[in-house]
């Protein structure tokens, strides 16, 4: 049987990313168009900005992408696109352009949550979930526990009061001069410093929600009242008291759900630091690590196209509704 292709097209952020997948988790081809020189000097997202660059960038993307994989329209079986959660600008560019390309190509389109794509990203590249799962998705937009009984029952655990934690990273990469996203560099200059200041790690101990606003307030009062801080332990003492929260809340969920597996998803999945800690955990507790490869931790086409399998086998409701604000028990 020759296997079933997806196109994925995700526009939820500031990333164009288009990708054809097959069921087995192959990426025959994925390509992202990134807006980090569009936003560069706002110190954030400009979401008008971020549509604009998605207009430019989706159509040659598709274009690329379905070149490199060698695959025409008509060797595709359906696409699967970003309908939420996220900005509603860049959304409609991916729904849009998705809509067009699938009547022009007599092609079925689903509508994809954002968070389900993360949810199916440790499958790219052959890999699998055992269930019941705990999931800890953490990115630039959430910071969430769901408890998975099978791969279609999502109940979520706990989530953020304020900040995410990836939102802390930028922020605190901000405070410190460094680029963004914030992430990656907090995490280079991490590894050179001493985890030496005491952050709080709020909320630790206290139930499955998280909150991260008062440790980014906690960095920014350290860097007013210290003129001449060595950032490198700020980084590490900001990434220590951030891995320690989500390790603790994480070993809750699995001492309370006795999982098969514990899931780590969203862009902080990249940190090696938190690979590390989430690694050494499940090693203690038994559970099985399920970890996006490194390439598919942060926004792309391929968990997103690797995610419409599972409506395409739900045979769900092609829903085209764009949904800022779309929760993860949705589809
Ligand atoms: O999942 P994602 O690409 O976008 C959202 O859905 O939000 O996550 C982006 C977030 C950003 O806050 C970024 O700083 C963070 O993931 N991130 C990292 C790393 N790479 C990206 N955080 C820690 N370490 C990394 N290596
Ligand atoms: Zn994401």
């Amino acid at each position: 049987m020759t296997p079933k292709l997806i196109l994925g097209i995700e526009t939820s952020c500031d990333d164009t990313s288009i990708a054809v997948v097959d069921q087995s988790g192959h990426v025959l081809s994925c390509k992202t168009a990134s807006q980090v020189e569009v936003h560069e000097g706002y110190g954030g997202i400009y979401p008008e900005f971020a549509s604009r660059a998605h207009v430019a960038a989706i159509i040659p993307t598709v274009s690329a992408v379905l070149k490199e994989a060698g695959v025409p329209p008509a060797g595709l079986a359906a696409i699967g696109v970003t309908r939420g959660p996220g900005l509603i600008g860049s959304l409609l560019v991916g729904i849009h352009t998705a809509s067009g390309l699938g009547a022009g190509w007599g092609l079925p389109v689903y509508g994809v949550n954002h968070l389900r794509g993360h949810l199916r990203s440790p499958l790219l590249e052959g890999g699998t979930v055992d269930y019941p799962a705990i999931v800890l998705l953490a990115s630039g937009g959430h910071t969430l526990l769901a408890f998975m009984k099978n791969a279609t029952s999502i109940e979520l655990v706990g989530t953020t009061r304020d900040d995410s934690v990836g939102e802390a990273y930028d922020k605190v990469a901000r405070m410190l001069g460094l680029g963004f996203p914030g992430g990656p560099e907090i995490d280079r200059l991490a590894k050179t410093g001493r985890a030496t200041i005491r952050f709080p790690r709020p909320m630790l101990g206290k139930g499955f929600e998280f909150s991260f606003s008062g440790l980014k307030s906690s960095v920014r009062r350290y860097m007013e009242q210290n003129p001449e801080p060595v950032i490198a332990d700020v980084a590490a003492s900001f990434v220590a008291a951030c891995m320690e929260v989500l390790v603790g809340k994480c070993r809750a969920a699995i001492s309370h759900y006795r999982p098969a597996s514990l899931i780590v998803v969203g862009g902080v999945s990249a940190s090696p630091q938190l690979r590390n800690a989430m690694k050494l955990l499940c090693e203690d507790t038994g559970a099985r690590l399920a970890l996006p490869p490194l390439k598919w931790a942060t926004d792309n086409g391929a968990m997103i196209a690797m995610a419409t399998f599972d409506y395409i086998e739900q045979d769900s409701d092609k829903q085209l509704e764009v949904a800022p604000n779309l929760p993860i028990n949705m589809l």
